[in-house]
């Protein structure tokens, strides 16, 4: 049996992907500093898949630790989910995001490269394409100056992987997320947002089930059919077994460069007003919302051209926006 390390692994998305890497037969083991995640994930996990996987509470800025897990451990590949995500805090505290995504991507890349481990798959971000001139955006399409800290920080990781694939026997492939939403069928595992969520779909739910008064729609002047802004929401399942395929992709020699790059999306575009109306069509429940002025640092418009995934890793989004919804909702039921 394979066996992956997956930094970040208790997670929104680390946590989904642990549950495919899992069903598809490999072995997996996590860390986390479990800073935006709790260790009751990892029951949950082995109570979905019946496995539970090893699990080291680790601080990947804690270079000793690093080194240490790639001594006690035989890993054949890495998945690195661990990073801080929230865009305006990056803006306020930008050293924590250079701390917590850059140099520890720096600590895990050199203990890879030092124990031999090989195979490298990255949480990218749509983000780093900014407002692109063409859409549907392909991987081609230049990337853009960052808006944020945490923007600047997948950029500056997509770098410094590629130049050290350049160099070392390290292959590598950045998945560029677009908006991942929804949770696991089962609702046992979903997305967790402390405090007030900043992003959509974890506002629209909370709002449908009375914990916000009412949604602020940001903007409704863009340039788009609705006047509000659009992006590709992506299941959080779909996206989560993309990153198995890539996987096995690397471990098979499947991989065509060293350091490869696909956006993962649905390849649709969906407006804000698009989200509210199929979550109250998925649900049956009505979201409170008013629109407000736009907010600082969104474009108007994001969604992929995914023919790159579809043809080259042969995945393609099985789930559609409403059924990505439902199971946000069904997830946040359950936390009741
Ligand atoms: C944001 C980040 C992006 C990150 C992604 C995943 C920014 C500028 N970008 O993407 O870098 O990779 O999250 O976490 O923050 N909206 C509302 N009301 C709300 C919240 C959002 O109208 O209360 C709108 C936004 O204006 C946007 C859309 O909903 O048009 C999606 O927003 P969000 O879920 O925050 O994702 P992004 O901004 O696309």
């Amino acid at each position: 049996m394979q066996k992956i390390l997956v930094t970040g692994g208790l997670g929104y998305i680390g946590s989904h992907t642990v549950v495919e890497l899992q069903n598809t037969g490999f072995e997996v083991v996590i860390i986390d500093d479990l800073s935006n995640s709790s260790k009751e994930v990892l029951s949950r996990i082995t109570s979905i898949t019946g496995i539970k996987p090893d699990f080291e509470e680790i601080d990947l800025k804690n270079k000793q630790a690093v080194e240490q897990f790639f001594k006690n451990y035989s890993i054949d590949g890495v998945i690195h989910f661990a990073a801080s995500k929230a865009v305006g805090e990056s803006v306020n505290e930008p050293l924590k995001y250079y701390e917590n995504n850059i140099t520890t991507l720096t600590y895990v890349l050199k203990e890879m490269i030092a124990n031999q481990v090989p195979n490298f798959i990255f949480s990218s971000s749509c983000t780093v394409y900014g407002q692109a001139d063409e859409l549907p955006i392909t991987e081609n399409a230049p990337t853009k100056p960052a808006e944020s800290p945490y923007g600047a920080t997948k950029k500056m990781g997509e770098i410094i992987i590629e130049d050290t694939t350049k160099v070392t026997a390290l292959k590598a492939i950045a998945l560029r997320y677009f908006n991942p939403i929804g949770a696991h069928e089962t609702a046992k595992i979903g997305e967790l947002p402390l405090g007030v969520p900043q992003n959509l779909v974890p506002f629209v739910v909370q709002t449908a089930a009375g914990i916000r008064e009412c949604l602020s729609v940001f903007g409704d002047d863009y340039n788009t059919p609705d006047g509000t802004a659009v992006r590709d929401y992506i299941h959080v399942v779909d996206l989560a077994k993309a990153h198995i395929i890539a996987l096995n992709r690397l471990l098979k020699n499947k991989n065509k460069a060293k350091c490869e790059f696909f956006n993962i999306g649905t390849g649709k575009g969906s407006s804000v007003l698009d989200v509210i109306n199929a979550f109250e069509k998925a649900t049956n429940k009505k979201v409170n919302y008013k629109i407000v002025d736009r907010r600082a640092g969104d474009v108007t418009s994001a969604y992929a051209d995914t023919s790159l995934a579809n043809n080259e890793l042969g995945w393609k989004a099985e789930l559609g926006l409403e059924e990505a919804l439902a199971s946000s909702w069904k997830w946040q039921e359950s936390l009741k």
